[in-house]
């Protein structure tokens, strides 16, 4: 199984941004833990960061094209604003699982809205790292090869 692995503005900050929030681990170590997470449930991944709403979206389309099995997203500030990127969602028709390192519920009430999660089956959110490795899991439980 291939999975693409999407992860929005502002993620390349991780361990700058807000520690207090979201830890004091880099992006650098959210891919080395992704890798490692892929290896232990056996399946191919690819990973994407941008703080372009656009290129998110060319890379979401490109997972239709690319014959990718699923997609883990985290769409960061996007989740709340981006009708585009649901819509990119739902035009590739890819199972989707959305993931956030906060409980973005228990946030800002502009947090409490995600378009993106509308487009997606299940969402993880206030795991940190783990969330994603949840989403890897789910994606590889239900949609990998012998599942329905
Ligand atoms: C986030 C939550 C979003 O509200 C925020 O804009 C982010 C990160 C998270 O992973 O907790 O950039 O997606």
């Amino acid at each position: 199984m291939k999975l693409l692995i999407i992860n929005g503005p502002n993620m390349n900050m991780l361990g700058i941004r807000e520690p207090d929030i979201y830890g004091r681990k880099t992006y650098r170590d959210l891919e080395q833990f992704l890798h490692k997470s892929a290896e232990e449930l056996g399946i191919e991944i690819e990973l994407f960061q941008s703080n372009s709403e656009g290129a998110l979206i060319d890379k979401i389309q490109e997972a239709y094209f690319q014959r990718f099995d699923g997609i883990v997203i985290n769409p960061a500030a996007y989740t709340h604003t981006s009708i585009a990127i649901l819509d990119a969602l739902k035009a590739v028709a890819l199972p989707a699982v959305e993931v956030h390192l906060s409980q973005i519920n228990e946030r800002e009430a502009f947090r409490h809205i995600s378009y993106t999660a509308m487009a997606c089956e299940k969402s993880y959110a206030g795991f940190g790292f783990e969330g994603y490795h949840m989403a890897m899991q789910y994606l590889h439980e239900h949609h990998g090869s012998g599942q329905s």
